[in-house]
């Protein structure tokens, strides 16, 4: 594994761009779009609502934003995007009009009171499915600002109120005792939000009118994380990856790695569009057991199941805990790694809320992984692929495009030297 790439714009990010452009004034020129399955389904959902989007490029759009409400009543398939659907649930609440917000068989499952709940607080009209998808919400001129601490650490129902604050009566502010990704917040502020951000809190006014002009999208930090993690593993490696998204929120794999043994290099720092970019290099070590808690997790929340491959390589037991969210992604993240990596010759426990993980002496064997239609765990098959000794073969490795077209070839990019 050796070579110097950039990984396509940050998934999270790109959502954002196209959600807060479609509510802006005016032309949201979005450049370095992360264009995905899960993207694309964002970009589809505010044609559904009337707004105009451009294809520039495959990289670049142009939004042509309705306003703060303007969005036209209508159905909305969400797909696989989880994210799309709790983010536009906290938009269309304080817009006019019925909305339908429906997903495919892996998002309709996925727990929905978490937005519907506080969401209700503030006078919204939001119908859940017996708690999940698919939602019909009323949209209300009439919102009330609030106080919350959301029941779990979640970046996205964190936004969904902060959106919907935007169209409401009064100050909204949102608790969170962990730290989520503050995407939402830094992008609200570059589009002319009040918006005030504080370690444990985030608070927004009713806005007036946002207009957000440009969006420069870095790499996605989750996208790279598996060409990382690759690196950290095949002996003799060396990557480096450009123009990538450090938020500090994002890059918790980066303290693991580093706390394992691997070498870890972050320079060429800079500022992009709001947000930290960097270029980050990664070097193997000898790997040894970690240790992560619930405080750490929403830094990594995505990364969890690579960080349970580099542990199954390393001296020592580890211990993630803290991490019951990854029951409810796109697949039960817990089993998926579990019977996942136990396949490839990994000694894997799951528990309640994570694992624990014990290195096995040499690589691992190798053998099949069922991606179980989730994203991650197609990338986790492919690192395991390149780390084991026989190889791994991913059925549905067809799921990498929700989140990383290209992933593959990107991927063999480094590894043929
Ligand atoms: C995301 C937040 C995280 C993450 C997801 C993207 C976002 O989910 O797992 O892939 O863009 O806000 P939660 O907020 O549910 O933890």
């Amino acid at each position: 594994m050796v070579g110097h790439v950039v990984v396509p714009g940050d998934k999270s990010i790109s959502h954002r761009a196209v959600l807060i452009g479609a509510l802006g004034e005016g032309e949201t020129l979005v450049r370095g779009f992360g264009r995905s399955g899960d993207t694309q389904a964002t970009v589809d959902a505010v044609r559904a609502l009337g707004v105009e989007v451009e294809d520039a490029a495959d990289d670049e759009l142009v939004v042509r934003g309705a306003g703060l409400r303007g969005l036209r009543a209508g159905a909305v398939d969400c797909r696989n995007s989880g994210t799309l659907m709790r983010l536009l649930t906290g938009v269309v609440v304080g817009q006019d009009g019925e909305f339908t917000l429906s997903g495919d068989d892996s998002l309709t499952p996925r727990p929905m009171e978490r937005v519907a709940v506080p969401l209700r607080r503030m006078g919204a009209e939001v119908e859940t499915t017996e708690g999940h998808a698919p939602l019909l919400v009323r949209g209300s001129g009439a919102l009330r600002g609030i106080d919350v601490e959301p029941e779990v650490a979640s970046a996205q129902v964190k936004s969904a109120i902060l959106l919907a604050g935007l169209n409401a009566n009064g100050t909204t502010t949102v608790v969170e005792r962990v730290a989520t990704r503050d995407h939402t917040e830094r992008m609200l502020e570059a589009a002319g939000a009040r918006v005030r951000a504080r370690a444990t809190s985030v608070t927004v006014e009713p806005a007036g009118a946002l207009r957000l002009g440009e969006v420069v999208v870095p790499g996605d930090f989750s996208s790279a994380a598996p060409l990382l993690v690759a690196a950290a593993l095949v002996p003799g490696s060396d990557v480096t990856i450009h123009d990538l998204g450090v938020n500090p929120r994002r890059t918790g794999l980066l303290d693991v790695l580093e706390r394992m043994g691997a070498r870890v290099s972050v320079f060429e720092r800079r500022r992009a569009g709001g947000e930290p970019v960097a270029s980050v290099q990664v070097q193997p070590g000898e790997l040894v057991a970690t240790e992560i808690g619930a405080d750490e997790v929403p830094g990594l929340v995505d990364e969890l199941p690579l960080v349970a491959l580099l542990a199954s390589h390393a001296r020592g037991e580890t211990r993630v805990t803290g991490a019951r969210e990854l029951r409810v992604k796109e697949t039960d993240r817990i089993e998926a790694v579990t019977d996942g990596l136990r396949a490839l010759g990994a000694r894997v426990r799951s528990l309640p809320d994570g694992w624990t993980i014990t290195g096995v002496p040499a690589r691992l064997r190798g053998g099949r992984i069922d991606a179980r239609g989730d994203h991650r765990i197609a990338m986790l098959g492919a690192v395991a692929g390149l780390s084991s000794r026989e190889g791994v073969a991913i059925e549905g490795a067809d799921t990498a495009a929700i989140s990383f077209p290209g992933f593959y070839e990107l991927l063999e990019s480094v590894t043929r030297r």
